[in-house]
């Protein structure tokens, strides 16, 4: 998928440097047949599951076409995720509305596409009920509920602790799903959790497994027929190549877990999950070409792709491969810090790298940029998003083009009186 050939870097069967002589750099580059190789990957991993696909991970529809293809449902966040989906052709009823501030709009939105709900405090439920008796439409909700379980992992990405934001406490379940009950055009019909994301060790995924299991017991006595337990998403990938738990792993650990509490239910809830990072994270590489080299207290290499395009090594000091997409096999011979454009001293995409000697017009290959990339992009200090690419093979589609000038003015709108004399 990702290979050397005569020392530069292809994706599949395609040049990097080719590639990024005919369309510019920066470019994001995903590998088609990595993304369907980790599908299948989970498909195997989880026969009976439910998989939805993490949209906020990357929304690139193409991208999302090809794991609606393979029958994934989808976890959306907000509106503009619902859309995405819809349109990447995910079916409603595999969609799960998740969102801490779901706003009237987006509930509507949610309840006439037909989707999933989870619910993540009494006043959305209020809403909810509120709107699908309006639309005149039932519901089927599950409660995200807080585990409070910590979860080995960077602090803002930890989700199931006790003081996070989402979800509801344990105590206050038991109320919340009596409330579900008796409002009209609500069904209770899932347990919903997400200890967060880039984990690692399994066993926070057990505790929280057994968890959900307690709480399904407790619904049971309330007579709700249990429809799915949905433990989110979050398993980590290889960013730093030291080995980590694969998919096939976490299915080896929470399987038998599942299986055997299962046994206590009289209801025979399916397993969900929602992973988004371990889908696409590893199908990805952003190209950018060093404008560059600066040999000053330490040695910088200043690319063409910054925070603005990947806010990841900034956001949570995270670690990205970093390759010299035409230099694949020259030895290592200098540490480099690699830079972006923007103007802020923080702007580092990778601190100390030793790679081969780094020359003005290399092109370096950032690799596992698939999810929170693009996604998580932004046209801060007037710079556009760059295209998005997929491979296939020996063959290329451009799946999003690069912005214009005109996209940093396109929503803008300059006052009448701006157009006056004197200004
Ligand atoms: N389900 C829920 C409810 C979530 O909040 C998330 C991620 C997922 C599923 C997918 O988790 P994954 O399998 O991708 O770990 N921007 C951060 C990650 C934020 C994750 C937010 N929630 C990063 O770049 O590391």
């Amino acid at each position: 998928m990702f290979k050397t050939v005569n020392g530069i870097l292809h994706i599949e069967n395609v040049n990097a440097v080719e590639i990024a002589e005919k369309l510019g750099t920066p470019l994001y580059i995903t590998s088609k047949s990595k993304l369907e190789e980790n599908l299948k990957t989970y498909e195997k991993a989880f026969p009976d599951a439910g998989l939805l696909y993490a949209v906020k991970a990357n929304n690139n529809v193409s991208l999302m076409k090809i794991i609606s293809k393979h029958g994934f449902g989808a976890d959306v966040f907000s509106d503009g995720e619902l859309y995405l989906a819809l349109l990447a052709g995910f079916k409603p009823e595999s969609i799960l509305f998740n969102g801490n501030s779901k706003s009237e709009r987006e509930i509507r939105m949610g309840v006439r596409a037909g989707t999933y709900f989870s619910v993540d405090s009494i006043d959305e439920l209020h809403t909810l009920s509120e709107i699908a008796v309006e639309e005149g439409a039932e519901v089927k909700i599950a409660f995200r509920v807080n585990p409070d379980i910590s979860a080995e992992t960077h602090p803002k990405i930890a989700t199931g602790l006790k003081t996070s934001k989402f979800g509801i406490p344990r105590e206050h379940v038991s109320d919340a799903y009596t409330l579900a009950l008796e409002l009209p055009n609500i069904v209770p019909a899932g347990i919903h959790c997400h200890i967060g994301s880039q984990i690692t060790d399994l066993s926070p995924f057990i505790e929280a497994l057994n968890r959900l299991f307690d709480i399904a017991g407790l619904l049971e006595e309330m007579s709700i027929d249990i429809e799915f337990l949905d433990m989110g998403g979050g398993l980590g990938i290889d960013y730093e190549g030291r080995g980590v738990p694969t998919p096939e792993d976490l299915a080896e650990r929470i399987m038998p877990v599942f299986r055997e509490r299962s046994s206590e239910l009289s209801s025979k809830p399916e397993l969900w999950l929602e992973p988004g990072r371990s889908i696409v994270g590893n199908t990805t590489v952003l190209l950018t070409k060093v404008n560059a080299v600066k040999r000053a207290y330490k040695n910088f290499a200043a690319v063409d792709a910054g925070f603005n395009l990947l806010l990841r090594p900034v956001m949570y000091g995270a670690y990205h491969r970093v390759a010299v997409a035409n230099k694949m096999e020259s030895e290592p011979e200098e540490t480099y810090t690699v830079v972006g454009p923007v103007c802020e001293s923080g702007d580092v995409i990778a601190e100390d790298r030793k790679l081969p000697r780094v020359e003005k017009g290399d092109l370096l290959a950032i690799f596992d940029t698939g999810a929170y990339g693009f996604a998580m992009s932004s046209q801060y200090n007037g710079r556009l998003r760059c295209a998005e690419v997929l491979v296939d093979g020996d063959r290329y589609h451009i799946i999003r083009e690069a912005e214009s000038y005109s996209d940093l003015a396109g929503k803008q709108l300059v006052p009448e009186m701006l157009f006056s004399d004197g200004f």
